[in-house]
């Protein structure tokens, strides 16, 4: 899809999975990114905590700029005061780059209206994709004065912190909302975290444009079957 947008690239995949790092045998992360060639899977997901927003820490930009890979990389800030840090992650290559509303201190507004200034570092041709995510607490309708400077919304279906976490129910019906919500906009809608080959089936019949699954399939296994499988049970070919 040479020429497209980042945008119209997800819009084209969809519904595709962002497969998490965050589970990934670091040491052998190249064999674990390489298991993922041919299986479709076209994005990657990073999830960044500073152990501010939430406990854990995982990695910076430099992580995200020293993984080389072919996949749109997916970055997803759980971090305080984004506003002074998203220039590191666009220089770093995100092509979507997430942020969250219930980051402090900063306005979230004024995050993703400076978000919609930068180039993308990878092609400035191809934009990058502002993503704003919500945690399970937070009410769906607060996103609404948000809709005309983003172009994916993110429901976080666990708290933000942990992979392999227990997929919340609730997130069914805040989908349906989001979607009312959104209307006819051109905004992408993601689900992460919880989804797992027992409940990606149902998880499809929602609707998401895109799905973030991390030790689903980078279970220290079988990645490449694991991929296929979660790609294939979304698009119901399963
Ligand atoms: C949690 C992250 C998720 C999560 C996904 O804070 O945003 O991306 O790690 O991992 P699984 O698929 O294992 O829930
Ligand atoms: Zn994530």
């Amino acid at each position: 899809m040479a020429g497209c947008s980042v945008k119209q690239t997800l819009r084209g995949l969809a519904p595709s999975i962002s497969v998490g790092v965050l589970t990934a045998d670091l040491m052998r992360l190249g064999d674990d990114l390489a298991a993922l060639d041919g299986t479709g899977v076209g994005v990657l997901h990073f999830d960044v905590m500073d152990g501010c927003f939430c406990p854990p820490m995982t990695f910076g930009p430099a992580f995200v700029k020293g993984v080389k890979t072919g996949l749109l990389k997916d970055v997803h800030l759980m971090i305080a005061d984004p506003l002074t840090k998203i220039a590191d992650y666009v220089a770093a290559g995100a092509d979507i780059l997430t942020v969250h509303l219930e980051s402090e201190p900063t306005h979230i507004h004024r995050v993703l209206q400076a978000l919609g200034g930068m180039a993308n570092a990878n092609d400035a041709s191809r934009g990058i994709v502002r993503g704003l995510a919500i945690t399970p607490g937070t009410p769906v309708g607060a996103i609404e004065p948000l809709l005309d400077d983003l172009d994916m919304v993110t429901l976080l279906a666990i708290n933000p912190g942990w992979g392999g976490q227990k997929f919340i129910g609730s997130t069914v019906g805040r989908l349906a909302q989001t979607r009312a919500l959104i209307g006819d906009r051109d905004i992408l809608v993601c689900i992460d975290g919880g989804i797992t080959r027992d409940n990606i089936s149902s998880v499809a019949e929602i609707g998401a444009d895109l799905v973030v699954t991390g030790s689903a399939v980078f279970d220290g296994k079988a990645p490449k079957s694991n991929a296929r499988f979660m790609l294939d049970a979304l698009r119901k070919k399963r």
